[in-house]
């Protein structure tokens, strides 16, 4: 993989970042180390969302000790910058987002998907094999918004908001609600130009309101910004 896809990436205008998923801390850790001065990866993001299964299964995302031992190693294993992506999964996000930044990470990315179910009422039983799957898309941007503006006053580390993003509406409100940036997950499946289209349009839009950046609407909705430990 480092042998093919680096040498592509590095001829593109854009950075790219690797998200990183492991099933140990060392995983994480090695990983991060094989791209590290790799030319042409600009960072990477820690998936989280899986099972440590040297902690009997449990979630790294979803204890804040397990959060910031895979957060802390990786940041010692690479110079490159570590974004840590938060699972909605939990009771606290404020609690796991503290405690990746204490470990290190430079910004977060929030949220991955929320554990869900469908059942196939002619079987009577769950529709995916694995039983539970990860719901995305426009259902979940309410959960996410609320995650990143409680996250954004809880730490002082630059905020990636996404979950349900699909216009340049979508995007306002993370930004809005503290994120310094937002990513587009699940409408890029149904329409590749989104995320031109939401640049040209955020674009746009600041030059209407008469603002240079997206610096100055960010957090604005949110009164706790900066605001370290209020919830
Ligand atoms: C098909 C699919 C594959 C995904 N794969 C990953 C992944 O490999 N790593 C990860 O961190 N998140 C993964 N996600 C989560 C998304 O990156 C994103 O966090 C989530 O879907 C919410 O954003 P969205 O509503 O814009 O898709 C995946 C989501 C979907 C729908």
């Amino acid at each position: 993989m480092i042998a093919k896809y680096p040498p592509i990436w590095a001829r593109w205008d854009v950075p790219v970042i690797v998200n990183l998923a492991g099933d140990t801390v060392g995983e994480f850790a090695e990983m991060a180390a094989m791209l590290d001065e790799v030319q042409g990866v600009a960072g990477v993001e820690l998936n989280v969302s899986c099972p440590n299964v040297e902690a009997g299964g449990m979630f790294f995302g979803c204890d804040p000790g397990l959060a910031a031992e895979v957060t802390a190693a990786v940041r010692a294993a690479t110079t490159l910058p570590v974004i840590v992506k938060l699972t909605p999964n939990v009771t606290d996000v404020a609690a796991v987002a503290r405690a990746v930044a204490d470990a290190g990470a430079d910004a977060l990315s929030l949220i991955n998907t929320l554990l869900g179910l469908a059942i196939d009422v002619r079987r009577r039983r769950p529709v995916l094999g694995n039983v539970t799957g990860g719901l995305s898309g426009p259902a979940v941007k309410p959960v996410a918004l609320r995650m990143v503006y409680q996250v954004a006053a809880a730490v002082d580390v630059p905020i990636i908001g996404l979950g349900g993003i699909t216009g340049l509406d979508d995007a306002l409100e993370f930004l809005m609600a503290g994120a310094s940036a937002v990513q587009v997950g699940t409408a890029t499946f149904a329409d590749l130009g989104m995320v031109t289209r939401i640049i040209d349009d955020l674009a746009a839009w600041l030059a209407r309101e008469g603002l240079t950046s997206v610096r100055e609407i960010v957090g604005v909705a949110n009164a706790g910004r900066g605001a370290r430990g209020a919830e």
